[in-house]
């Protein structure tokens, strides 16, 4: 039998935003990195973080928006230590020029940029563009920083990767026979339901390999937030989505809640931390022989040094 973990609790409920969670806290001597911060979730989250001090990074692909969203941060926030880099993580070379400029510390990744396209797009690898952006972009971005959180954990005590993940993991596993969408007909939430599972279990990998470097990584769900992830979705989508909500599956959530559990999962955990995929227990069933393939494909990928 095994061990059961205890569940997180938390005095934050659903409506909860991500500046409650924040109060009264000071991250002042906290650096973080935010992707895709220029808008929606990842905006919030970053203001939620200057807020309470820290030095905040809007990694995002779109400069321009960038520096109108870290202006908006600033002022709102009087913290003027808010910052742009360009970062496409579509792009491989993107995301290592992003590694290589990085100095210093780093105390907390927040691993949030993502798309649903609604037609099949492809890197210039061939890569199917969601599985690209949401997983392997980060996954470069977090292998490429690691010596930066090892210091940052040794300066702070733990250094901290939040990977945004979603409920729509459940839709589907890692088809690694077919990941990206070259024998199969593409379906557009499939592809996203893939990456946001592997999203979830290379948090479960990378805690597990890095958590004697003091750096711990959670997956989060932020929740149903309108946002311009939404934006591309065929007609066939939003009545999925309509369906779902009618039926009381979920109840839409503003940005600044869907933010909420980026801060708390970005602070010093008052819990032990757990090798955890999301926030209900260790991945079962068909997810260990998952997680076990994403590792040979960790492995793989160090080994070219890619
Ligand atoms: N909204 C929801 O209901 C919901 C539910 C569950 C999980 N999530 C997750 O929450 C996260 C944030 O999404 P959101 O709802 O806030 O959507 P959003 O407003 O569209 O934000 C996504 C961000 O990702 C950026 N991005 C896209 N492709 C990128 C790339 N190649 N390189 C760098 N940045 C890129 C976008 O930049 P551009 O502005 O340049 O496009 C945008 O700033 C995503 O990981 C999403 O999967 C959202």
């Amino acid at each position: 039998m095994p061990t059961p973990t205890a569940l997180i609790t938390t005095r934050f409920d659903a409506t909860s935003t991500a500046e409650d969670v924040v109060a009264g806290l000071d991250l002042s001597s906290v650096r973080a990195i935010v992707t895709g911060a220029s808008s929606g979730i990842g905006r919030e989250t970053a203001r939620a973080l200057a807020r309470a001090g820290a030095d905040v990074t809007l990694a995002v692909r779109n400069t321009d928006a960038g520096a109108t969203a870290a202006e908006d941060i600033a002022t709102s926030t009087s913290n003027e230590r808010v910052r742009v880099a360009a970062l496409d993580l579509a792009n491989q070379a993107s995301v290592a020029t992003f590694v290589q400029r990085w100095n210093g510390p780093l105390h907390l990744l927040i691993n949030n940029a993502g798309v649903i396209p609604s037609t099949l797009s492809r890197t210039a690898e061939g890569w199917e563009l969601q599985f690209a952006t949401n997983y392997l972009g980060h996954f470069a971005l977090s292998l490429g920083l690691h010596d930066a959180l090892a210091v940052g954990a040794r300066e702070r005590g733990e250094a901290r990767i939040v990977s945004v993940s979603s409920t729509a993991h459940m839709r589907s596993p890692i088809v690694f026979d077919d990941i990206h969408f070259e024998r199969r007909a593409y379906d557009p939430q499939a592809a996203y339901a893939q990456s946001k599972t592997a999203d979830a279990l290379c948090a479960v990998e990378a805690t597990r390999r890095w958590a004697a470097d003091g750096i711990v990584a959670n997956a989060v769900n932020p929740g149903g937030v309108a946002t311009g992830l939404q934006r591309d979705f065929t007609q066939k989508q939003r009545e999925y989505l309509a369906d779902a909500e009618a039926a009381g599956v979920f109840v839409y959530k503003t940005v600044a809640q869907g933010a909420v559990h980026h801060p708390r999962r970005g602070r010093r955990p008052r819990i032990r931390p757990h090798r955890r995929a999301l926030s209900d227990g260790r991945p079962r069933g068909p997810y260990r022989a998952q997680r076990r393939r994403l590792v040979r494909q960790w492995r793989r990928r160090q080994a070219v040094g890619d």
